[in-house]
């Protein structure tokens, strides 16, 4: 382990930061760079490089070694698995040591970890591999006695882990009891990921956003420190669940070795699940050869960004435990089982500038400006910063090295600056306090309580604001089909549109003139244009970007009033006497109306031929007691097949039914589709639950 001059040395010989292995020439150097950013990621939990820049250094420490076995230290990484142990929790010895996995990143990799099997069992036929996902969490061991979960640890440094039984004990994926017995099991010991599902992660971290506490850079660190917690309440509050994928010790009453008694991993993983565990599903495969594994890896990857959780790979292990057994493990790894790790998520880069973009309700954000940067196959050169407070928390400067990650539908993020590689020449970052665009000094930026973000007041009630204009169009508000973000930054920067009025009253002859209109494109989005000119209420008043006034209380508002206009005389009470209305929503109702120019813009969209009367489809719901559904609770789950699962709620809701989300005692209906998963099992599990499929519902419903 290095102090920290040493490691002020190696900053200084730039050897802490080597994307290009071959810098390093000198075995013991690259052991020492190696260990060096061990500690980084495991005992100082901030790695200063990505997981696949270690993985080059690595296996270029592996290929030395390879060639020159007599010099090999007995200090290499190679001889022994990084440590993460914390001195705040007790050590515990695993039954079996967790090791590592080897990594391959192709086919050929793939080809050679084959060959080297075949060689090592002297045995030609073609290997039957079992594959999973290789999930991006932190390793938890449980251990199982007389059926009872009895321990669990962290990895940790692979022969000792951290024992923190009470946090697995809060996480509902892993069952306090599994009956081993019935399978002559006294004692098991199992491996497995903690995750947290992306959905999850992003919630949470709003959450943290919203209160202000620091968020997240991933859902890895989330979930490896979320089993470290000291409250297990903490550790249930994070949504970890854990995938379990091998048992890797199993004795009998007698301490007699079972393990190999199931023949086959996939054995094991049937069995795992079949007494109630978390076990791989999706990314899961039992094949024949090495050709069929790399032709499911490869494809596999295609799906990684569909996937609810996030992977880094695929895991690779020979099936049969006789042979697992028979060629056993190196220091680092097992001998069956390889890593096929995806493309780099994480990689370093340059932050050039900072921009500011202004949200359609005038809050600043400000935007990262990097050097392009390929990452998971996507190319990186603007990311979001969030508010001056993640700024200033992650201390980031202009000319900083900068660590970046790419995960799921979650980022571009900056994980952190890299500090210790400035060279004096980078320039802090300046928030603005006046708004950057065209209001100059006369609009002073604001910050509201409880809000991280600033705010231009003139961009949030005034109409010149192109988020707006484009928000009005979209899907979610008027859903102009056809008439979508491109057009509206088009017109706007040609001066044709300045607010959403403007989109009423086009000139169609000056458009048909312009490069890729034709008369078909333009009549077309004349008559779509005109469509939305009797959309209901509800829609308009969403459409006109509101502050807090969302899509449920623009529902709300509309159900209420013959005209829009009959809003800018309410009195704050007449919007807070609606349930699920606060005087949030009625100071920012009124206080738009209130502002410059709003009203007059209305007018001229009634001009333009649009209708703000109350129209039938904002007219509230009555539903009759006998209405087939009336007063029950329903919920959708799995993959409609004949109804979109947005139609089908509103289908059970008109005829008198509440959607709900969750499963529990609360829910009358279940409607299934196919591959419908955990909430059909606890409904089933209940017993309380009616249970219909969709072709059910519709007949029941005679749609
Ligand atoms: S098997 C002895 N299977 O990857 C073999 N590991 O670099 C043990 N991991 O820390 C590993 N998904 O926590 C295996 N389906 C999977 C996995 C998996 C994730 C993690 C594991 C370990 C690391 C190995």
């Amino acid at each position: 382990m290095y102090n920290s001059s040493e490691e002020k040395k190696l900053f200084e010989e730039g050897k802490h930061f080597l994307s290009k292995p071959a810098v390093i020439s000198s075995y013991s150097d690259l052991i020492k760079v190696l260990q060096y950013h061990e500690w980084r990621y495991a005992v100082k939990n901030d790695p200063v490089i990505s997981d696949y820049e270690y993985d080059q250094l690595f296996d270029q420490l592996k290929a030395i070694e390879k060639e020159n076995p007599d010099i090999i230290q007995q200090d290499s990484p190679t001889q022994r698995v990084a440590s993460d142990l914390n001195p705040d929790f007790d050590p515990v010895t695993h039954l079996t040591p967790m090791l590592s996995l080897g990594n391959s990143y192709n086919a050929e990799d793939l080809q050679d970890f084959d060959k080297q099997i075949k060689k090592l069992t002297k045995n030609e036929d073609d290997v039957a591999y079992s594959i999973e996902p290789k999930y991006d969490g932190g390793s938890i061991a449980l251990v199982y006695e007389d059926d009872r979960l009895i321990r669990a640890a962290t990895r940790g440094n692979g022969v000792e882990g951290e024992e923190m039984t009470p946090n697995a004990k809060a996480l509902p994926s892993i069952p306090l009891k599994a009956m081993f017995s019935k399978y002559g099991i006294h004692r098991a010991e199992l491996r497995g990921e903690a995750i947290i599902p992306l959905k999850i992660f992003n919630r949470v971290n709003k959450e943290r956003e919203s209160k202000g506490h620091k968020i997240f850079a991933n859902p890895r660190n989330a979930a490896s420190g979320g089993l470290r917690m000291k409250d297990p309440n903490e550790t249930r509050e994070r949504g970890i669940e854990v995938f379990v994928f091998q048992m890797s010790y199993a004795v009998d009453k007698n301490e007699q070795d079972v393990l190999t008694n199931f023949k086959k991993h996939s054995e094991h993983l049937n069995l795992l699940a079949d007494l109630g565990f978390k076990v791989p599903t999706s990314g899961r495969a039992l094949v024949n050869d090495i050709e069929e594994v790399a032709s499911f890896v490869i494809d596999y990857e295609g799906k990684r960004e569909s996937l609810d959780y996030e992977i880094d790979g695929m895991v690779v292990k020979v099936d049969d435990l006789l042979v697992q057994e028979e060629i056993g493990y190196t220091q680092h790894h097992p001998r069956w089982a390889i890593a096929f790790k995806f493309k780099a998520k994480q990689a370093t880069t340059t932050l050039l500038d900072v921009e500011y973009q202004i949200g359609k309700v005038g809050s600043i954000t400000p935007v990262a400006k990097v050097e392009p940067v390929f990452l998971a196959g996507v190319t990186i050169s603007s990311i979001s910063l969030h508010n001056e407070e993640f700024i200033k928390s992650k201390d980031l400067r202009i000319g900083d090295k900068v660590l970046v990650e790419r995960a799921g539908d979650v980022i571009p993020y900056i994980v952190k600056s890299l500090p210790d590689l400035r060279s004096g020449s980078e320039t802090v970052i300046k928030f603005p306090k006046y708004c950057p665009r065209n209001h100059g000094e006369k609009s002073t930026l604001v910050q509201y309580e409880g809000e991280a973000a600033w705010r231009c007041p003139i961009c949030q009630y005034g109409r010149d604001n192109l988020q707006k204009i484009i928000f009005h169009v979209s899907k979610d508000a008027m859903d102009i089909d056809g008439f979508g973000k491109s057009n509206v930054e088009r017109f706007y920067e040609m001066g044709w549109i300045q607010d959403i009025s403007d989109i009423y009253n086009l000139d169609y002859e000056k458009i048909l003139e312009l490069d890729g209109f034709g008369q078909k494109s333009v009549d077309k989005m004349r008559a779509s244009i005109e469509k939305v000119k009797t959309n209901p209420n509800r829609r308009m008043l969403y459409g006109l970007s509101i502050h807090h006034l969302g899509k449920k209380a623009s529902k709300l508002l509309a159900e209420k009033i013959n005209h829009i206009y009959e809003l800018k005389d309410w009195a704050p009470e007449d919007f807070t006497t609606i349930k699920d209305i606060g005087p949030v929503v009625a100071e920012n109702v009124l206080k738009w109306f209130e502002f410059p120019g709003n009203l007059e813009m209305l007018e001229r969209m009634e001009s333009y031929g649009l209708d703000f009367t109350q129209k039938e489809e904002d007219k509230p719901l009555v539903i009759s007691d006998d209405a087939p559904l009336a007063g029950k609770t329903i919920l959708f789950t799995g993959t409609l097949v004949n109804l979109k699962r947005g139609e089908a709620k509103k289908i059970a809701e008109e005829n008198g039914a509440k959607n709900i989300s969750a499963v529990s005692k609360n829910l009358d209906i279940l409607v299934v589709g196919e591959k419908a998963g955990s909430k059909l099992a606890k409904a089933e599990a209940l017993g309380t639950v009616t249970i219909m499929t969709e072709a059910e519902f519709i007949d029941f419903l005679n749609l």
